[in-house]
């Protein structure tokens, strides 16, 4: 399958300043490496403090890598410099666990899903608020809501805006970062099938994060586990969840819930 990411031996080091003034590095990130097919879906699972969502910014060019190479839509973005960046930086989107802190709690729906539009100068008014009111159709807001306040919706519903929003600039990579985990059950399945569709329809490609298992079974094609900076174990999802061979990916799997557990085949490639 042709890769649409492929991240080679990452490294990321964060400078802390110590209390007595000598400073102290953390290593967030160690030879990492990757890949993600094109238009399927690697879940991106470990303990807290792990690194997975250093390993998104670093992906989504919002941190620069230590060291180590990252290779996006055949591109190498890791030499690029911050102007050829915010070329790459639209096509490859993040949604984050919690979208009261991510969206304008005082835009209407629809401009929160045209402002990436606005901002990047791409199309005029009227085609603006035409795809805006497509996209919002798109992830399942009905379209009496356009001018509602984002405020006003449910986190269901914000999140279904953020997905929107993320989708705005007709990325290729989606990033979910824990995008789900502050949901209820019945919503996350919702949204989980939603993301499928989108998949389906728009070919995407997503780098799902998650602390539960369940979820990276149902959504995934691939599941790669993260430990203390590291990826420990990845490979197809039913074979990482039917016969894990690392200690904390065991763990993790023993932490679900059992009747999700069965509830929720992997999906195949
Ligand atoms: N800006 C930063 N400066 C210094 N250290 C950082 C910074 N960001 C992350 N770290 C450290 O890097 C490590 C990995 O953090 P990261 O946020 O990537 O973990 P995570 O897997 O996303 O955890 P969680 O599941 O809790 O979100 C942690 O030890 C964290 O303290
Ligand atoms: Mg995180």
């Amino acid at each position: 399958m042709d890769r649409l990411l492929i991240v080679e031996k990452i490294e990321k080091r964060y400078g802390r300043a110590h209390v007595l003034g000598a400073k102290q590095e953390v290593t967030a990130l160690l030879d990492v490496s990757f890949s993600i097919g094109r238009g399927s879906t690697l879940a991106l699972v470990g303990e807290s403090g792990s690194g997975k969502s250093t390993l998104a910014l670093c992906i989504a060019c919002l941190e620069r890598p230590t060291s180590g190479k990252i290779v996006f839509n055949r591109n190498e973005i890791t030499v690029l410099d911050e102007k050829q960046l915010r070329e790459v930086r639209p096509q490859i989107q993040l949604v984050f666990q919690d979208p009261a802190r991510s969206l304008n709690p005082r835009f209407s729906a629809l401009e929160l899903v045209s402002e990436p539009l606005l901002v990047q100068g791409r199309l005029d008014k009227r085609e603006r608020e035409a795809r805006a009111r497509a996209l919002l159709g798109q992830v399942g807001i009905p379209q009496e809501k356009a001018l509602q306040r984002a405020e006003e919706f449910s986190g269901g519903q914000r999140q279904r805006l953020a997905i929107a929003r993320a989708l705005s600039l007709e990325p290729k990579l989606l990033i979910l970062d824990e995008a789900l985990s502050a949901l209820d059950c019945s919503v996350q399945a919702q949204i989980a099938n939603l993301l499928m569709e989108l998949q389906g329809r728009l070919g995407l490609t997503y780098l799902f994060i998650t602390h539960d298992f369940a979820m990276a079974g149902h959504l995934a094609h691939e599941i790669a586990v993260m430990e203390q900076g590291r990826v420990v174990e990845i490979g197809a999802a039913d074979e990482v969840l039917g016969t894990p061979n690392q200690e904390v990916t065991r763990r993790l799997i023993a932490a679900m819930p059992r009747l999700t557990a069965e509830a929720h085949a992997p999906r195949a490639v």
